[in-house]
């Protein structure tokens, strides 16, 4: 009888603050809205791709093809006994909210790679493509489905399907989609097994189960990465010209930035990691350089003096574009547009750092090696 009551107490209170929750992050607004930061749905020339021809890369192109086949990670994304119970209730306010910010942009991120690579597939009538799209949107699907469930364990999980018709997509010609993707897929790989190799020395740090699984997944993300490192060896334009060397270029620049600035705005979920933000950036930055040196020709210069001092600049005028927007009215737009001005000098001075030039080996595949 007793136990009765306390499951019916434990139940209340659960309900409790899941209404609780609920009631203060509104996680499908925050995965749908558009910012320069969030992490962005996208569409492009699906013919242009479908006519992509792997004859110069098959025999890569075979072995990635068979592995990614065989599904190593078929039976990972599931819950089972290493998933430990989360204390939802008894978390720290601020670090639940940088916490649940954090699982919806992953989320979002995870999900809006399903929704590209769906989409390629279902449009796609080469065999090669289609098949290889058809294989990272099944992963990528899992994993968003994965930190969903996490989310709905404290009664906040993002709604997907409205999600896919809500979100505005962004446009990209298909060589930006290689560059863009080739690069958030390494960098997830990068950001995954950092975390992981962390909390394997430092376990008292680890507050959520989900870190548990990150070494077997940033293996997909790998996996995912090498897909596109072939890709664009398909056409040796896409990564010599002078051009698209300054795309990469300015690429590199993006998403690197971007990363330093999303990161520093969540100072709790940090701290509780026991993870140095500064420490954790470069060294995301370091590792995906050294990958990415198996296709891109340039390498940013992340010891250059100007480099640090570029970034945090960066980030206190993002923050002031944010504060302005916020405000509203005559003086947060001119805050906004102050905060933009700034921003956008960081960012050219960041860009204009001189780049390492590097010669991609002969044979693109490797293996992950964190
Ligand atoms: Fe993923
Ligand atoms: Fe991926």
């Amino acid at each position: 009888m007793k136990d009765v009551n306390a499951e019916k107490a434990h139940d209340t209170t659960h309900g409790e603050l899941h209404a609780e929750l609920a009631g203060k992050f509104d996680t499908t607004a925050m995965a749908t809205d558009t910012t320069l930061l969030n992490p962005r749905f996208y569409t492009t020339d699906f013919d242009e791709m479908d006519r992509i021809d792997v004859t110069p890369v098959r025999a890569e192109w075979d072995v990635l093809i068979a592995q990614m086949k065989s599904d190593p990670n078929k039976g990972h994304f599931k819950k089972n006994a290493d998933w430990d119970h989360v204390d939802w209730a008894g978390m720290e306010p601020h670090l639940r909210a940088e916490f649940i910010d954090f699982l919806v942009s992953s989320c979002t991120a995870e999900f809006s790679g399903c929704v590209l690579y769906k989409e390629m597939k279902r449009r796609g009538n080469n065999p090669d493509i289609c098949e290889l799209f058809n294989y990272m949107a099944r992963d990528e699907a899992r994993h968003a489905g994965f930190i969903n469930d996490a989310l709905r364990e404290a009664g906040v999980a993002v709604n997907l399907g409205f999600l896919t018709k809500a979100k505005k997509y962004t446009y990209f010609r298909p060589k930006f989609i290689y560059y863009a993707t080739y690069l958030s897929e390494k960098i997830g790989y990068a950001r995954y097994i950092t975390i992981y190799r962390h909390l394997e020395a430092h376990p008292e740090h680890r507050f959520h189960p989900i870190f548990k699984w990150f070494r077997e997944w940033c293996n997909d993300e790998f996996s995912h990465g090498e897909a596109f490192a072939l890709l664009m060896r398909t056409d040796p334009k896409l990564t010599t010209t002078w051009a698209n060397k300054l795309w990469i270029r300015f690429f590199l620049t993006a998403v690197y930035s971007t990363m330093w600035v999303r990161d520093h705005a969540r100072k709790d979920f940090h701290e509780a990691l026991g993870v140095d933000i500064d420490w954790y950036d470069q060294e995301v930055y370091r590792k995906t350089s050294a990958i990415a040196r198996q296709v891109f020709p340039v390498e940013l210069d992340i010891d250059h003096p100007r480099w640090i001092p570029g970034l945090r600049r960066m980030n206190a005028a993002m923050l002031d574009m944010e504060a302005g927007r916020k405000t509203g009215g005559i003086k947060g737009r001119l805050t906004n547009a102050w905060g933009t001005l700034r921003a956008l000098t960081a960012f050219a001075s960041l860009y204009l750092i001189p780049v390492k030039h590097t010669t991609p080996p002969a044979s693109v595949r490797l293996e992950p090696a964190y």
